[in-house]
């Protein structure tokens, strides 16, 4: 009798423990859900972040400041910093959307980001239309001083010049470049690091995976440090797709730019899983995309992706952050164009109208199963 009273005494302590067990496995799966982000997944190894538009700078997106406040660690600003808007003439800088997408940033202690103070695209008409190389390297200076310097301490990093290359690798026939030549690239780092020695100076461009392009970019950067300039990274935009470009390019890309001595940022990164015009046969990039614009073959997920582009999607993400945790020494940052799909520049280009899914987040703000994939790799490591 002793002995069935015993071991019934047992059993219920045993299965008490198991159900404690479970209770707090389930505890800590909940907590790991409310407490996992892309932020704290990743804060060993690179920031993680997201471009900002008008509606988190003046609050009125509130679920995409809830995001952002709890998912990621350094903002860029998507288009209010751009040359149009801060110095829209000759004479006029406008900084009020401006401070208050910085003081959003210092508030919640995250790594600022300016984009970009020299560009050829979203340049102020006036801009264009200077023609004197004297003149020319007065204004840049003037430009980049006032900016940098009305953020001295704030702003941690600098797309210095965005997009100087071509395709080949070979320097870009912008109006500054055709007016400057290339010295328009030394004077403008030199005058960033002058304004802010503290900030860190980036040049950016995209397709920077590219074996042509990724050698112009080698000979750019040895060409300012050998001037003296000062440049600390190269952003490589990341606009990518389902199908390409290939991670051995992106990689090599990534080894080539850290050998120079300055770190690799992941500035832009979203990936389209939409036809491009550029992938149809016989459609040329100089093409005029309007003909496509409500074409149903270019736009086929208005309602959603479908479960298995979706998981396509999740891996193509997987396979990238498996890259870049593997080269997490020679990356400091890596940002998303864009907080949520429906906020994506990739809606409307390169053709108008369409319903893009490029991003980790959907259109509600919730996470996507790329999301899920992301994250699964450091619970993994
Ligand atoms: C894009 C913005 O996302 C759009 O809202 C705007 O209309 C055009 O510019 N490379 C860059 C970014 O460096 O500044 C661009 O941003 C996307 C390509």
């Amino acid at each position: 009798m002793q002995k069935k009273i015993l071991s019934v005494c047992s059993l219920l302590f045993l299965s008490f423990l198991s159900i404690n067990c479970q209770d707090q496995r389930e505890k800590k799966q909940k907590q790991d859900k409310e407490t996992v982000s892309l932020e704290s997944s990743f804060e060993d190894d690179f920031y993680v972040g997201a471009a900002l538009n008008d509606g988190h700078i003046d609050g009125s997106d509130t679920l995409g400041l809830k995001l952002l406040r709890n998912q990621f660690n350094t903002i860029t600003p998507e288009n209010v910093m751009k040359w149009m808007y801060v110095h829209p003439q000759r004479d006029t800088f406008y900084f009020d959307t401006s401070d208050k997408y910085v003081a959003l940033g210092n508030d919640n202690n995250m790594h600022v980001v300016g984009h970009a103070l020299v560009w050829h695209s979203q340049l102020a008409e006036w801009m264009n239309q200077v023609k004197d190389s004297a003149e020319m390297a007065t204004i840049l200076k003037e430009h980049i001083s006032t900016i940098v310097k009305q953020y001295k301490g704030k702003i941690d990093a600098w797309d210095v010049v965005n997009e100087a290359l071509n395709e080949d690798g070979t320097l870009r026939e912008s109006n500054f470049y055709n007016v400057m030549g290339d010295s328009y690239l030394e004077l403008s780092f030199k005058e960033a690091a002058k304004a802010d020695p503290d900030a860190q100076l980036v040049y950016n461009d995209y397709n920077l995976w590219k074996p042509e392009k990724r050698a112009g970019v080698v000979r750019l950067v040895k060409k300012l440090q050998e001037s003296g300039a000062k440049i600390d990274g190269v952003g490589m935009q990341a606009h990518w797709s389902l199908l390409g470009p290939d991670i051995e390019d992106i990689e090599n890309s990534i080894i080539a730019y850290s050998e120079l001595g300055v770190k690799v940022m992941f500035t832009e990164l979203d990936v389209t899983a939409l036809p491009n015009p550029w992938d149809l046969n016989g459609a040329a990039v100089e093409q005029s995309y309007e003909q496509f614009e409500g074409d149903p073959t270019m736009n086929p997920y208005p309602n959603g992706m479908p479960d298995s582009i979706q998981t396509k999607l999740a891996k193509r993400y997987e396979d990238i952050f498996k890259l870049f945790l593997k080269h997490k020494d020679k990356i400091s940052r890596v940002t998303f164009w864009g907080v949520q799909d429906g906020q994506s520049w990739l809606n409307g280009w390169p053709i108008n109208g369409r319903t893009n899914h490029p991003l980790l987040f959907d259109r509600e703000y919730s996470p996507k199963k790329a999301y899920d994939a992301v994250i699964d790799l450091k619970k993994k490591n």
